[in-house]
C-alpha cells in the first residue's frame, strides 16, 4: 500500500490541476495552473471561460505531473477525480478526462467529493487525533464538519449567504482592488487598524453554529457609500490595468489609511466569526484537533489568531500550495477509498451541488 501511486484530477473551478500521490500522503507531483489571470478582468469566475480553460489546460497538466513524478500511467493504482461540488461544466472536464484515461489504461476510477479533499490536504500531511473539527472556508464553501473515523463526516453549520472567501471577494471588487480579494486584503489588512470600524458580529437564530456574512459585506458598502472614494477607486483600478499583480507598496500608494483600517477591521470582524464558530463547534463534540482547510486558511491573520487564541487542541492548517484548489488533496483524499475498494464507474456524472456529510 506504501507504493500506491494515484493521480489525482481536479477542475471544480477556477483551477486546474494534477498531481500524483504515493502511499496517500508523498506528494510526487502537483501542478496548478491557474485561471486566474483569465477571470480577474471580469471580477470574478466567469462558467464557461473556466470550462474552456480547462479544456486547454487538462491534457498537459496531467502530463506534467506524470513526467515530473517519474510516472507512467500503468505504474499508477488508480486515477481520482473530483465529483463536486463546483462548476457543473468545469467538473465535467476533469471526469471526462480521468474515465479517458482510467478506461484506456484499465484503471479503476475514484470519485473524491472537493471538500473532503481540502479537508485530506491536512490529514494525509500530519498526525491528526480524532475526532476533529474541521472548518473548510474557501470561495465556495464556509462549513463545519466534524471528522471522525474512518473519515465519517458531520456537518454541524455552514453559511447561509455568502463563503468567507465570497465575501472578501466582493469587498475586494467593490473597492477596486481586482478578483481574488483574500491575497490583498490579507496582505493590506496589517496596514490598517482593525478597530477602526466596529462591525457587529452576526447572531443567527436557529443553528447558532451557522455563519452568515451578508450582513458585513452590506456594513461594508454602507460604509464606502457614506463617503466619496471614488478617486481612490479609480486609481486602483488604473494601476490593476497597468498591473496585474500591484506589490503592497504600489496599493498603500493608492489606498489611504482609512481604506486600510476598513479592510483591516472587515477582516478582523470574519476571522472572529471563523474561530468563534469553529471553537464553538470544537467544544461540541470534544475535538482533540481542529483542522483550517480551504483557500481563506492561506489567511494570514487567521493563522496568527488561530496560534494566539489559546485553544486547547492543536490547530492545523494546511501547507503553502495545499491551501488553495489543488489535486495532491484529491489523490490523498482517494487513497482510504482505494484501500476500501470504493471505486466509481463509467457512469460517474458531475455534481455540482455534491454534499459531504
Ligand atoms: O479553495 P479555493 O482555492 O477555491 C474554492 O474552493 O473556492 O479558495 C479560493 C478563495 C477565494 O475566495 C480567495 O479570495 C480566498 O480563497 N483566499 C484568501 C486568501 N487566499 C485566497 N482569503 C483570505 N486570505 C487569503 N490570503
Ligand atoms: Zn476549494
Amino acid at each position: 500500500m506504501n507504493r500506491v501511486r494515484i493521480l489525482g484530477i481536479e477542475s471544480s473551478c477556477d483551477e486546474t490541476a494534477a498531481a500524483v500521490v504515493e502511499g496517500g500522503s508523498r506528494i510526487l507531483a502537483s501542478i496548478v495552473s491557474s485561471q486566474i489571470a483569465t477571470h480577474a478582468r471580469y471580477g470574478g469566475v466567469v462558467p464557461e471561460l473556466a470550462s474552456r480553460e480547462h479544456l486547454r489546460a487538462i491534457v498537459p497538466v496531467v502530463r506534467l505531473a506524470l513526467e515530473q513524478s517519474s510516472t507512467r500511467l500503468e505504474d499508477l493504482a488508480a486515477i481520482a477525480v473530483t465529483q463536486g461540488p463546483g462548476l457543473v461544466g468545469s467538473l465535467l472536464v476533469g471526469i471526462t478526462y480521468a474515465k479517458a484515461l482510467a478506461l484506456t489504461h484499465d484503471l479503476p476510477l475514484i470519485a473524491v467529493n472537493h471538500i473532503e479533499g481540502h479537508i485530506h490536504a491536512v490529514l494525509s500531511q500530519n498526525e491528526v487525533e480524532l475526532p476533529a473539527l474541521a472548518l473548510v472556508v474557501s470561495g465556495g464553501h464556509t462549513h463545519l464538519y466534524e471528522v471522525r473515523e474512518a473519515f465519517v463526516y458531520r456537518l454541524l453549520g455552514k453559511t447561509r449567504d455568502d463563503a468567507a472567501g465570497e465575501a472578501f471577494d466582493k469587498v475586494a471588487k467593490l473597492l477596486g482592488f481586482g478578483y481574488p480579494g483574500g491575497p490583498v486584503i490579507d496582505a493590506l489588512a496589517p496596514h490598517g487598524d482593525p478597530v477602526a470600524v466596529r462591525f457587529t458580529l452576526a447572531k443567527m437564530k436557529g443553528n447558532p453554529l451557522d455563519f452568515s456574512f451578508s450582513g458585513l459585506k452590506t456594513a461594508v458598502l454602507r460604509w464606502v457609500e457614506a463617503r466619496d472614494l471614488s478617486a481612490e477607486i479609480s486609481a486602483r483600478r488604473a494601476l490593476l490595468a497597468q498591473n496585474p499583480q500591484p506589490s503592497v507598496e504600489q496599493w498603500l500608494s493608492v489606498t489611504p489609511t482609512a481604506t486600510c483600517g476598513l479592510l483591516a477591521s472587515f477582516q478582523r470582524t470574519v476571522i472572529e466569526e471563523l474561530l468563534r464558530r469553529a471553537a464553538a463547534s470544537a467544544e461540541q463534540i470534544g475535538a482533540r484537533s481542529l483542522i483550517i482547510s480551504g483557500g481563506v486558511a492561506c489567511n494570514s491573520g487567521l493563522r496568527i489568531a488561530a496560534s494566539k487564541s489559546r485553544l486547547p487542541y492543536p490547530v492545523f492548517f494546511p501547507e503553502p500550495g495545499l491551501s488553495t484548489d489543488n489535486a495532491a488533496m484529491i489523490a490523498a483524499a482517494a487513497f482510504p477509498k482505494f484501500t476500501r475498494g470504493e471505486f466509481a464507474g463509467a457512469t460517474l456524472r458531475a455534481d455540482a451541488n455534491l454534499a459531504l456529510a
